[in-house]
């Protein structure tokens, strides 16, 4: 069994790949992990029956499939300290002893955000904002308490998600309007004190739009410029069947590596359900408003789009392994099908490599034949 050293002495090392091909027809004669083992960590973000369990078919799989795993909802602010003073690790302890009962490399997601966090973080005790000093000091002690738990434990934090606009600019969230442009800076080097082995992340999505990759890139120069380490570079790759192209990714890839710090593919999964509305975003409150009630595939996914889907991913993994040595690790955002956050009232999707009955679909097969 490999030991997360290991695993990790790969992923930086980006190794050159020695496997071959396997048939888009052939039963899967592989694992995900095993394919990329000398390219990059394959993660999932797992929910709480699965750290638990409970979930039957789910467990297997992430334990034959994956070597990382990240949180999907259970270190979020909101979870973690859910009021003044009170925190609660019940949840994000089992994360954790799931990831290392299981010898993978465990992230941390997320420090700073501006959902799933709550209210009483930004007013003081009659609703009013707080001052910059009372933020920072709050900020402080979620990062030294939560970070300070896991230390050595969790391996990767995502410190910061989401922080930019689509044009670039800081998005004007409670963090950067009571503290100022400096909260990013703030935030990592509270990270950096409480583990300083710990990798961290800036993590976002939509980085493959030019606008607002010019703002991440202008944010990392700076954290840079600032003394402040920043390992990783988070692209969220919440895509869609046409967006972004293979050519925006493999720039957008080649931007970040040439700034000295890692890429990670942190939330991939492929959005195939046709929509109403034009929306290129990740943004869970627009997505949730722009695409409820269209429901071409509540009845499967017919064959053509099945297709489909996996020559999209055969497109993104190209790319991928072409980035070997700037890419250390690809997480989907789920596992099975209906674990998809992408599922809404009125929206049956299929944007992972395994169906609802926990089956590898044709996306699996030409993932895996992506491997060299
Ligand atoms: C964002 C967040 C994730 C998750 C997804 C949707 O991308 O970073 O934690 O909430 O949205 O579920």
């Amino acid at each position: 069994m490999k030991t997360t050293a290991s695993l990790l002495g790969l992923a930086l090392l980006g190794c050159p790949a020695g496997f071959p091909a396997v048939a888009q027809d052939a039963a899967p004669a592989t694992t995900l992990k095993d394919a990329f083992k000398n390219d990059f960590l394959i993660g999932a973000a797992v929910n709480q029956s699965q750290f638990e369990g409970r979930d039957a078919r789910g467990v297997p799989i992430i334990q034959a499939q994956f070597n990382s795993i990240s949180p999907e909802n259970v270190l979020k602010w909101e979870s973690v300290h859910p009021r003044p003073g009170e925190y609660d690790f019940t949840a994000a302890d089992r994360y954790v002893q799931f990831g290392e009962s299981n010898h993978m490399y465990i992230i941390g997601h997320t420090l700073v955000w501006h959902n799933q966090t709550p209210r009483w973080v930004f007013e003081d005790e009659h609703g009013q904002p707080v001052t910059r000093d009372v933020l920072l000091a709050r900020l402080h002690d979620h990062i030294a308490t939560v970070v300070g738990r896991y230390r050595g434990r969790i391996q990767g934090w995502d410190v910061v998600n989401e922080a930019l606009n689509e044009d670039g600019t800081l998005r004007d969230s409670p963090w950067h309007r009571i503290i100022g442009d400096d909260y990013l800076e703030k935030a990592f080097q509270f990270a950096h004190e409480a583990d300083p082995q710990a990798r961290l992340h800036y993590n976002d999505y939509s980085l493959e739009n030019r606008p607002k990759r010019d703002g991440a890139i202008a944010l990392i120069k700076k954290l840079q410029a600032a003394g402040i380490r920043v390992d990783c570079v988070g692209l969220q790759d919440h895509v869609k069947m046409d967006w972004p192209t293979p050519g925006e990714l493999d720039r957008t890839i080649s931007v970040f590596a040439k700034l000295g710090v890692k890429v990670m593919i942190t939330e991939l999964d492929v959005d195939v359900v046709p929509k109403t509305q034009q929306n290129r975003t990740a943004d869970i409150v627009q997505n949730a408003r722009a695409t409820a009630g269209e429901d071409a595939f509540a009845h499967g996914l017919p064959e053509a789009q099945q297709q489909e889907l996996a020559r999209r991913y055969a497109e993104l993994f190209q790319v991928y392994v072409q980035h070997r040595r700037d890419i250390s690790r690809v997480t989907f955002w789920g596992v099975t099908d209906g674990d998809s956050w992408l599922n809404g009232p009125g929206r049956v999707n299929y944007p992972l490599l395994f169906d609802r009955s926990g089956q590898p679909k044709p996306a699996f097969r030409a993932v895996v034949a992506q491997a060299k």
